[in-house]
């Protein structure tokens, strides 16, 4: 689904005014606020109840316009640039003097993507050459992304200005953020485009490291992604008994399970269950929508089978890591 051009180019004209627009994109959708009127880029940190110190992502259509948002930009940034954009990448670049700080919480470093939706693109171009989007996730500060129109508006309907519905987001998580550290590409946050996609087209060896040295992502925050039900992440060979305990103290859980053992084990077990896809592209385009759907306040706990350590599900994995995390309590 695209929205019709008049829609649009009305959409263009009250971001030029100051309005904040949720639009599609192809991972989830963003909270869109020209970057250029500070009071616009207030309000989205209000709407959000975001830390102003939160760096947000700039959105822009045209790959011609990186230098004039970034400077001193690695071959390998637009190597990578070439390939995925438009495209689920957030490159981390030096700032020229169009990106005002508090775009950047700040910083000197500028969050930079070409976004792959047709409404998206179509809404910058409809804005005009040298203007862009801050577009943070349509959310709530630390909560789980949406990934439809209808999420938008549940979760923060009455404070946007418009929300243009581009259909289910094809990627359902957020991008992949990349930074620079030593002529070596960083992976800040594993999403969209796979690590073994950076890999081969840098021709090194892209992991995403356990302890970041680079920091300032929130999505790398502890707590993040999370449903309001509490979420709880375990193994295949603990998920049942953790079922019965939970049940035991009088509570209503359920399960999410992925692996083929899940999957037939569910057909045996009486228990409340949901089955996910068994790979990792498909889960995460799923994952979001799931967990609103379960978030409904009728369960007490979500319990979610572990998925594996590998490289392939580490978008997926970090964010279920998030998702269940809890401050240990003092
Ligand atoms: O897929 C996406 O990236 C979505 C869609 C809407 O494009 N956007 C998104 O934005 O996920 P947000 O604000 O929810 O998350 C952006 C992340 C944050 O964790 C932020 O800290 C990080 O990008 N970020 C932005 N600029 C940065 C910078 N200069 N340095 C380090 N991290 C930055
Ligand atoms: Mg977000």
């Amino acid at each position: 689904m695209t929205e019709s051009s008049s829609q649009i180019s009305s959409a263009a004209a009250k971001l030029i005014e100051g309005k904040i627009i949720s639009f599609p994109t192809e991972t989830v959708y963003g909270l869109g606020a020209d970057i250029s009127i500070p009071s616009a880029i207030n309000r989205i940190f209000e709407i959000k109840e975001r830390p102003t110190n939160h760096p947000l992502i700039i959105h822009f259509s045209q790959i011609s316009q990186l230098n004039h948002w970034a400077q001193e930009i690695p071959g390998k940034a637009y190597l990578l640039a070439k390939k995925l954009w438009p495209g689920p990448l957030t490159l981390i670049l030096p700032r020229t003097h169009h990106v005002p700080l508090n775009v950047t919480g700040g910083q000197d470093m500028v969050g930079l993507r070409i976004p792959n939706h047709p409404t998206a693109l179509a809404l910058l171009d409809a804005m005009g050459p040298s203007r862009a989007l801050a577009a943070p996730s349509a959310n709530r500060f630390g909560r789980v992304s949406p990934t439809t129109a209808a999420h938008v508006f549940d979760e923060l309907g009455h404070k946007v200005d418009m929300i243009l519905d581009g259909g289910p987001c094809k990627i359902g998580l957020e991008s992949t953020i990349v930074g620079f550290k030593d002529n070596s590409a960083v992976v800040l946050r594993p999403g969209g485009v796979s690590l073994a996609q950076l890999t081969e087209i840098l021709d090194e060896e892209v992991l995403f490291p356990e302890k970041q040295s680079i920091t300032r992502v929130s999505g790398s925050l502890n707590s993040h992604y999370a449903p309001l039900t509490r979420l709880e992440v375990w193994p295949i060979t603990s998920l049942w008994n953790r079922y019965l305990e939970i049940e035991k103290l009088g509570l209503c859980p359920i399960l999410l399970g992925w692996s083929s053992e899940f999957i037939t084990k569910r057909a045996i077990k009486k228990c409340t269950s949901f089955p996910m896809p068994n790979k990792p592209i498909a889960y995460g385009r799923q994952l979001y929508a799931t967990l609103r759907q379960f978030d409904n306040g009728k369960y007490d706990r979500l319990l979610l089978e572990a998925t594996p350590n590998s490289q392939d599900w580490a978008a997926v994995s970090d964010r279920l890591k998030r998702a269940s995390f809890k401050e240990p309590k003092v």
